[in-house]
């Protein structure tokens, strides 16, 4: 993987995102602040990556819509809200986040909260206020489309579901997760965005529901090996390089693919999941070589 080639990405869609960011007045100036602060801290990008990606392997040279751009920051919002309640007292408690104090440890508790509801929804006022733009019935039905699967990964059957078992099984003396379980967890809290992204960008190009449901597969595993590659980092690393806390799961003595397999198992996991998700997308002919290699990218990130 080019750095830089990676990097242009990175800089064009903070770019995209920024321009959805709240704009602040005398009395809203904190909630925004609160709400952009993290946002803008920067982070990997990865999933309105992974959806402006696929957009492109779909649209046949179509050009990139406002409506796809409106997805990118929301899912990129969505994902953001996500990480600070994750670090909130109540949930994994952690003090560090793409590099900088968490929200709440910036802001205090409330305003964590706030500025997680508040970025949540602005996902949602930024996709209806493009799907209220949409220039024809086939962009709106698209968009539509690709808003209710956004919203069903984003909930109870999604992220928020598997942050629920993560955290339940944390939290309640002598439950530890079995291994079916901990599955569960890793496809809902992570897996359930990334799938989103990847189907939200082909719904929005007009793939065909074949190719969505092929890719629903492919996120999925995508997921499994991301987050396996977390865990694994969350022992191995340092807050240096991560920019978030190493050792949050031990302290918070969260059962984990690690736990169960240890390190190398772990990762010959990662490898075996992107593998996995790789043999699947060589099955299209009109394959994204760039997201191709991003799948292999992320086996051995070290952030
Ligand atoms: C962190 O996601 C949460 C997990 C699902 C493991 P990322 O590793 O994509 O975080 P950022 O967006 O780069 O900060
Ligand atoms: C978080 O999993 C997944 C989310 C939905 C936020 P983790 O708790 O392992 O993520 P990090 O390590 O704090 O980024
Ligand atoms: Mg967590
Ligand atoms: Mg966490
Ligand atoms: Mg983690």
């Amino acid at each position: 993987m080019d750095k830089k080639i990676l990097a242009d990405k990175v800089s064009n869609i903070n770019y995209i995102i920024y321009s959805f960011l709240p704009e602040d007045d005398r009395y809203r100036e904190l909630i925004c602040d609160a709400a952009s602060y993290s946002v803008k801290a920067g982070g990997k990008r990865l999933r309105p990556m992974i959806m402006q990606e696929t957009y492109r392997m779909f649209a046949e040279g179509a050009p990139e819509t406002e409506m796809l751009h409106a997805f990118m920051a929301a899912i990129e919002f969505i994902h953001t809200y996500s990480l600070v309640h994750d670090d909130l007292p109540a949930m994994d408690n952690d003090m560090y986040r793409r590099g900088q104090l968490t929200t709440h440890a910036k802001y205090g508790e409330a305003f964590g909260i706030l500025a997680g509801d508040a970025l949540l929804n602005l996902a949602y006022e930024t996709i209806a206020a493009a799907l209220m733009k949409a220039k024809d019935e086939q962009e709106l039905s698209r968009g539509v489309k690709a808003f209710s699967v956004l919203a069903r990964k984003a909930g109870i059957y999604g992220m928020v579901g598997g942050q629920v078992l993560d955290v339940y099984s944390e939290k309640t003396e002598g439950f530890k997760s079995r291994m079916d379980e901990i599955e569960f967890i890793y496809e809902n809290k992570t897996g359930a965005l990334l799938e989103a992204s990847i189907m939200a960008g082909a719904l929005l190009a007009g793939a065909s529901d074949k190719d969505v449901d092929q890719l629903e597969i492919i996120a999925k595993n995508v997921g499994y090996a991301f987050q396996i590659r977390d865990d694994i980092l969350d022992v191995t690393s340092s807050l240096e390089v991560l920019g978030k806390p190493t050792g949050s799961d031990a302290q918070n003595d969260k059962a984990t693919y690690v736990t169960y397999a240890g390190l190398d198992e772990s990762q010959k996991a990662v490898e075996r999941f992107t593998n996995e998700a790789l043999s699947a997308f060589n099955e299209f002919d009109n394959k994204n070589e760039f997201l191709g290699e991003l799948f292999i990218y992320l086996i051995n990130r070290e952030n």
